[in-house]
C-alpha cells in the first residue's frame, strides 16, 4: 500500500477501505506521510466525498489515535453535548447545571472560541478563579460529587484531528462533510460519554448555512455514534440570528444565570426546554418529552438549576458569589448605543457579521492562543420581529477601545427589515435520532 494509489483511488471516486484510512492516520502521525501528501488526500475527500462506512472507518481511525478517556469509574449513564458553534450559543452554561439538577450525570469537554464563534471555556473564564484544566482524576471526582463539570479536552485525545484540522485550515478544505463528521465524532468518541447530543446550527452564523446541509451533517453524525454503540441524537437549531441578546463572555454568563432564573430570553428558553428533554430521555430520567419539559421548566424557575451552576463553580475553583453578584464580573465601563437608521420589522439580524463584530472588540480571537478580553461584547435591544422607530436603541456595545465609524455602520448594515410584520423564526428545524 503506498499513499500515492490512495490518493489517486480517492481522486477517481473510489471508496477508500479501512486499511487503507486506517494506513494513511497511522502515516500522517508518525510523519511517513508528507504534509502535501495528506492536504491532496483532503483536497481529494473534499472534491469526491466518502460514504457512510468510509466516514466511520476515518472516526475510527481519529478516536483510536490517541487516548481514550475511561468514565466507568462514574456510576450510571454519563451524558455528553455539543454544538457545532454559534454566535451568542451560551446552552451549555444553562444546560448542564439545568439537567444536572434533575439527576443526570454530564461529562463535559469543551473548546475554546475561535473566528467568529464563541466557545464555553471562555464563558467559564470569565469567572474568577475558574480552572478550566482539571487533571482526568479531578474530572471524574467533580462528576461523581457535583454530577457535572466541563473542562478542555484533556491528555491526548485524537490527535490526527489536531493535524488534519490545522492543515484543513490553511487548504480550503474545511467545508466538506465527511472531514467535519470526522472530526468533531472523534472528539465525542474519545471523551468517552455514553450518550451525546449534538446541536447542529444552521443559519449565517454557522458553519453549515443551509438547511439540507446541516440535516446531512447531523444525519452522519448520529449514525456514526450509534454504530459506534453510543446512544447519539442530534438536533438541527438555528443560528441566522445570535441566540439570546448577549454575545461576549461575561455578558452571555449574566444571561444564562439570568435564565436559571426563570428570565431567559424566549429562543434561548425553547432551545434549552428541546435539547433539555432529550437529555432526560437519553439518561433514562423521562421518556415523555412534554412532560421532561417541565421538569426542566420547574427547576429553571425554583433556584435548582441556579444552585447546580453554583456548584459547578465551586468544583472547578471559581467564585460562586457571582451568582448573586454579577458586578464581580469582568465587565466594560465603557458603553455605547447604536441607534436605528430606519423604521420598521427587523427582518434578519446577520449572525456571522454581529460575531465578527463581536471578536474585533476583543471577545473572541482571530488566531488560536490570542488573548481575549471578557469585559466587552454586545447586548442586542431589539432581535428579529420586533419594530423599531428610527432613532432607537437597536445595541448596547461594551468595549474597551474607541468604537470605529466603520464599526458602527457594519453593526447598522447587519440588520434587514421589512414594513410587514416577520414569521415568527423556527428554533428546531429537526430532531434526529
Ligand atoms: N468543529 C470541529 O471540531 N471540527 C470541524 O471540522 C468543524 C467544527
Amino acid at each position: 500500500m503506498n499513499i500515492i494509489e490512495i490518493i489517486e483511488k480517492k481522486k477517481h471516486g473510489g471508496a477508500l477501505n479501512s486499511d487503507e484510512i486506517k494506513y494513511f492516520i497511522d502515516g500522517m502521525l508518525d510523519g511517513s506521510i508528507e504534509k502535501y501528501q495528506t492536504s491532496s488526500l483532503l483536497m481529494a475527500i473534499l472534491l469526491k466525498d466518502m460514504d457512510r462506512e468510509e466516514t466511520f472507518n476515518l472516526t475510527k481511525a481519529m478516536v483510536e489515535s490517541g487516548d481514550e478517556v475511561d468514565l466507568s469509574s462514574i456510576d450510571g449513564i454519563k451524558c455528553d453535548k455539543h454544538s457545532t458553534g454559534g454566535v451568542g450559543d451560551k446552552v451549555s452554561l444553562a444546560l448542564i447545571p439545568l439537567v444536572s439538577s434533575l439527576g443526570v450525570k454530564m461529562a463535559k469537554m469543551s473548546g475554546k472560541g475561535l473566528g467568529h464563534t464563541g466557545g464555553t471555556l471562555d464563558k467559564l473564564e470569565s469567572i474568577p478563579g475558574f480552572n478550566i484544566s482539571l487533571s482526568e482524576e479531578e474530572y471524574i471526582d467533580a462528576i461523581n460529587t457535583y454530577g457535572e463539570a466541563i473542562i478542555s479536552q484533556t491528555g491526548n485525545l485524537a490527535p490526527a484531528d489536531k493535524e488534519l484540522y490545522a492543515l484543513r485550515d490553511v487548504t480550503g478544505t474545511i467545508d466538506s462533510i465527511p472531514l467535519i463528521a470526522s472530526s468533531i465524532m472523534s472528539k465525542k468518541l474519545a471523551s468517552g460519554a455514553d450518550t451525546i447530543l449534538l446541536d447542529v446550527k444552521t443559519g449565517s452564523g454557522a458553519f453549515m448555512s443551509e438547511v439540507e446541509g446541516a440535516k446531512e451533517l447531523a444525519r452522519i453524525m448520529v449514525d456514526i455514534g450509534n454504530d459506534y454503540g453510543r446512544d447519539t441524537k442530534a438536533v438541527v437549531s438555528n443560528m441566522d440570528e445570535p441566540l439570546g441578546y448577549a454575545i461576549g463572555n461575561s455578558l452571555e454568563l449574566i444571561e444564562a444565570i439570568e435564565t436559571l432564573k426563570g428570565n431567559g430570553p424566549d429562543d434561548f428558553n425553547k432551545l434549552i426546554l428541546e435539547l433539555g428533554s432529550i437529555i432526560l430521555d437519553q439518561s433514562k430520567i423521562e421518556s415523555d418529552r412534554d412532560k421532561a419539559k417541565e421538569m426542566l421548566w420547574e427547576n429553571m424557575t425554583n433556584g435548582k438549576g441556579l444552585e447546580k451552576l453554583k456548584d459547578l463553580i465551586k468544583a472547578q475553583g471559581g467564585n460562586p458569589d457571582v451568582i448573586d453578584n454579577v458586578a464581580l464580573l469582568p465587565l466594560s465601563s465603557r458603553m455605547s448605543f447604536i441607534n436605528s437608521e430606519s423604521s420598521g420589522y427587523i427582518s434578519g439580524i446577520n449572525a456571522l457579521e454581529i460575531g465578527i463584530l463581536s471578536r474585533d472588540l476583543g471577545a473572541g480571537r482571530k488566531i488560536a492562543g490570542e488573548k481575549i478580553d471578557h469585559s466587552v461584547g454586545i447586548i442586542l435591544n431589539k432581535k428579529t420581529g420586533d419594530y423599531v422607530e428610527e432613532g432607537e436603541v437597536l445595541a448596547t456595545i461594551y468595549h474597551s477601545k474607541d468604537l470605529e465609524d466603520s464599526f458602527i455602520s457594519r453593526f447598522i448594515d447587519a440588520y434587514s427589515f421589512s414594513d410587514d410584520k416577520v414569521a415568527e423564526k423556527t428554533i428546531v428545524y429537526e430532531y434526529i435520532k
